[in-house]
């Protein structure tokens, strides 16, 4: 396929910009067919520009540009050039500084990409991160230029009664005709990606928060009239956040408001707006009867990593959007370390490793791999990745791990420091922990700038005479598109030494590498660390904590992962250890399937899931987790070629059947202990528990009698959990039987008005194993309570479909593709973000085998072909297919 390749971006091509603008003043007279947007903006030419340079601004989409005038005069046709993307000025006055007045005519209603100025329900709002705002107003729409912000709304008060922006609120009143207005005045300079407006017909609850210098900040959620009630665990959510990042990183709010927006229109999660954030609305609203207990732990997570965002983003931002991790990568591991501290550590490490590996890995060994800071890009939205985010996230944890907590909070605090108030870059970053540190972070720094999940190849050998240990291990990273020669990275490995009693050695390292703190610090391609003294040979615990986001090969017998699943003290090495015997124990089914042989389970691991279940002394939500087998997409990705779904499927449906056998007593008993009593609360211990419980729910349905076990849970459910657990199980393990049918048929009934809980459905049918599936998606695609221009639901319906539904994408013949490529051709005429996000569902196409291959490269090939595709679209279907 050879269409032009667009522009490409480049790191090295980086240039100040000739003007910035140091004070913006927006007027918006909202109407949703016609918005009149006015943009005065100081500007100032920087000392040493010519002042023949011309100022370029961005613009985009389909705005109408109705007058141009600097220092109060209209300009002449002759001394500007305006297009859809740009807003050229050539004839400018001599004066350093002036004022250029831009006013621009949208029309939000039209506006179905939402990116810049739209309506969603009715009510206006504003994306402007990444390159939104130039969809609004004709600007230097780039990080690195920070304006001081005044924003004047105007609108028919019926329409909208509240007005809201960045900032804090000045002034407001009446105008004639029925409107009125409002003016916000933001103090922090900020990158217009920071923007934001809201104006609508909302409800709201209030709150307040004293801040750790003793200021009151008056806090509001605002959502749907009627659904006040369902914001409540958001607004604590928020509060919770703001207190501990005073406590954790030293960050104090700083505006008298902060406000929250849910909108239901949204193309991703949330948006950090300067006190201002914008949600999905998702990501706010939750109560027992809707919300599962994964949503509200999202919601938790989301409301904070955006909150957190006013340090690490807003108050200090990124140069460039190359440096987008600097901002992505920072906030989320700070979101990880507050859900770590609001429930269990343990718990949440096993679940961020798991999403890690769910997500970031395949596209790290893909054609879409890209390093934390790319290099090149040629749309920046397909860079909210992964990669940027989840790896992101993984080195500054790495960097904690390198340098000891107390020296990386020395560090934050001399970021914060150095740098508030400006837009700065990974280097920056770094240079603060080497200065704090006096450490040479530059091999360190590889991280940023190499793709690829580097594999560490471990072996070990105890020599009992000389009572001598030994750890080998070899480096190595694979390459990765454009990448084909990688240099050797730091990395911090965390082991242990267990011995026969269960307990770690403390041992010394006579010689091989730095370790230090039980962490071996590999810079080098091979390395061989002796340990002398050694009574007995230990087990050896590998990546404890996932200390680095990196593979193993480890030449590790059977017997030391079962010793290490029961006894390692570190609690996620023990998840570890398990998971990795089942996953090799399914992959060996998957090989028996293949050769026409019925796979069998090694009836000591069955008894360890038994033992792992019953164990008291660990956390219920710990226990949940160690018995969630790997997913069908982990199998086949650890696999890594030649994958056959349909296979991996059966063999996973068998060791779950071989696991339910051997413990059906033990899962019964357990099962029916874990009953609920007493009112229902979201916290963490309640929520391990209903986890459990639902995981042994799973095994029990497949065993006889469990479409009926199913359906009881499912009547007997008081909350969404338990509710969508049981339907899930109907839908996927008993599909088509009368339990099944009339359990779908319940919950339709019940929750037809809530779009949001609508979802679940389309999710779980989207979800159900088997070639029947597409046609199913076909169907539901015509239910009234579907429509492919809200995200949520068509994440639901086609994003599940696509991403985790790997027997019904998959499908031998191509139909799966087939409907994926027709629905990506018709989201991308209004929507190209969206249609760029399912896009990705094939980026693993090459380790299928090759009858799938062929079928999958004709759907991608299908999409490369149409004409007038967005640079979106084109972008990940090209990079996937080179
Ligand atoms: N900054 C937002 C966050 O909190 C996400 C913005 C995503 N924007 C985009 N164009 N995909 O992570
Ligand atoms: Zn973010």
């Amino acid at each position: 396929m050879r269409t032009d390749i667009g522009q490409v971006f480049k790191l090295e091509d980086y240039r100040p910009s000739d003007y910035l603008i140091p004070e913006t003043v927006l007027t918006f007279r909202l109407s949703p067919e016609n918005t009149i947007v006015v943009a005065r903006l100081s500007v100032e030419r920087r000392e040493a520009v010519d002042p023949s340079t011309p100022l370029v601004l961005a613009g985009d989409g389909p705005m109408r540009l109705t007058r141009v005038a600097v220092d109060g005069r209209p300009l002449a046709e002759q001394d500007y050039a305006a297009t859809q993307e740009s807003l050229t000025i050539t004839r400018l006055p001599s004066a350093r500084r002036f004022t250029l007045e831009i006013e621009t005519q949208l029309a939000p209603a039209q506006n179905e990409a939402l990116m810049g100025l739209y309506r969603s329900n009715g009510v206006y709002c504003t994306q402007c991160e990444a390159e939104g705002f130039r969809r609004i107003a004709y600007f230097l729409d780039r990080p690195d230029v920070l304006s001081v912000y005044t924003v004047r709304i105007e609108a028919l008060r019926s329409d909208a009664p509240l007005l809201l922006s960045n900032g804090n609120p000045v002034e407001s009143g009446d105008l004639p005709g029925g409107r009125h207005y409002a003016i916000w005045h933001d103090p922090f300079p900020k990158p217009s990606y920071l923007f934001a407006l809201v104006a609508g017909d909302l409800g709201v609850i209030r709150d307040s928060f004293v801040t750790m210098s003793g200021r009151t900040v008056e806090l509001g959620i605002y959502v749907e009239h009627g659904k006040e009630r369902l914001a409540h665990y958001a607004m604590d959510a928020l509060k919770r956040s703001m207190k501990w990042d005073e406590e954790v990183f030293g960050c104090e709010y700083d505006l008298d408001v902060f406000n929250i927006v849910a909108v239901s229109d949204f193309n991703m999660g949330a948006m950090e707006n300067k006190g201002l954030n914008i949600f999905n609305d998702k990501y706010v609203l939750a109560d027992q009867e809707t919300a599962t207990d994964a949503d509200f732990a999202n919601i938790e997570a989301i409301i904070a990593h955006e909150y957190f965002h006013n340090w690490t983003g807003n108050r200090i931002t990124c140069r460039d959007w190359f440096q987008l991790c600097l901002k992505e990568g920072l906030t989320v591991f700070r979101d990880h370390e507050f859900s770590a501290d609001q429930r269990s550590r343990a718990v949440k490490r096993i679940a961020e490793v798991r999403t890690l590996r769910a997500h970031q890995f395949p596209e790290d060994q893909g054609p879409l791999a890209h390093p934390v800071r790319p290099r090149r890009y040629r749309e920046i939205n397909n860079f909210y990745t992964a990669t940027v985010y989840e790896k992101g996230s993984e080195v500054v944890r790495m960097i904690r791990t390198v340098l000891g907590a107390e020296t990386f909070r020395q560090g934050m605090d001399l970021y914060f420091l150095r740098h508030d108030g400006q837009a700065v870059t990974i280097e920056d970053f770094l240079k603060a922990f080497e200065d704090v540190s006096g450490r040479d972070l530059s091999q360190f720094a590889l991280w940023y700038h190499q793709a690829g999940t580097p594999n560490l190849a471990v072996s070990s050998s105890y020599d009992a005479a000389a009572r001598e240990f030994v750890i080998d291990i070899e480096q190595s990273v694979p390459p990765t598109p454009s990448e084909s020669r990688k240099r050797l990275m730091h990395i911090p490995l965390a082991f242990g030494l267990v011995g026969p009693d269960g307990k770690d050695i403390v041992a010394t390292a006579v010689e091989g590498a730095t370790v230090e703190g039980g962490v071996i610090h590999v810079r080098k391609r091979q390395h061989s660390v002796r340990f002398s003294g050694i009574e007995a040979r230990p087990a050896l615990s590998l990546n404890r904590g996932f200390s680095a986001p990196v593979t193993l090969s480890a030449t590790q017998g059977d017997d030391d992962l079962f010793f290490l699943a029961s006894h390692d003290s570190d609690e996620y090495a023990r998840w570890q250890a398990f998971n990795t015997l089942l996953t090799d124990a399914l992959i060996n089914a998957y090989r028996l399937l293949l050769g026409g042989k019925t796979p069998v389970l090694a009836p000591r691991l069955g008894r360890l899931a038994g033992k792992i279940a019953g164990d008291t002394s660990l956390e219920e939500a710990y226990r949940a987790l160690a018995l969630t087998l790997p997913g069908e997409a982990d199998i086949a990705r650890d696999i890594g070629k030649n994958i056959d779904p349909d296979a991996v499927f059966t063999a996973r449906r068998a060791i779950a059947v071989a696991i339910a056998r051997e413990n059906k007593e033990m899962f019964s008993s357990l099962y029916r202990d874990l009953h609920a009593e007493g009112a229902f609360s979201p916290d963490a211990a309640s929520a391990g528990r209903r986890a459990l419980r639902n995981v042994l729910l799973d095994f029990l349905s497949l065993l006889d009698g469990g479409a009926g076990l199913a359906l009881s849970h499912f009547h007997a459910a008081t909350n969404m959990t338990d509710r969508a657990a049981a339907l899930t199980v109907l839908a996927h393990v008993h599909h088509g039987s009368p339990q099944a049918v009339e359990a779908l048929a319940a919950f339709e009934k019940r929750y037809a008005a809530d779009p949001l809980v609508m979802d679940k459905w389309f999710q779980i049918q989207a979800g159900v194993p088997g070639p029947q599936t597409v046609e199913s998606v076909r169907a539901l695609m015509r239910h009234p309570a579907f429509s492919t221009t809200n995200p949520n639901r068509l994440r639901a319906l086609v994003g599940t479909f696509s991403s985790a539904n790997q027997t019904g994408f998959h499908r031998a013949d191509g139909e799966g593709y087939r409907l994926w490529a027709e629905t990506i051709l018709e989201v991308e005429k209004r929507n190209p973000q969206m249609a760029a996000r399912l896009a990705t569902a094939l980026r693993s196409w090459r380790s299928l085998d090759p009858q799938r291959q062929a079928k999958a490269r004709e759907a991608l090939l299908r999409i490369a072909a149409t004409g007038n595709l967005s640079a979106d679209l084109k972008d990940i279907v090209e990079r996937t297919l080179a």
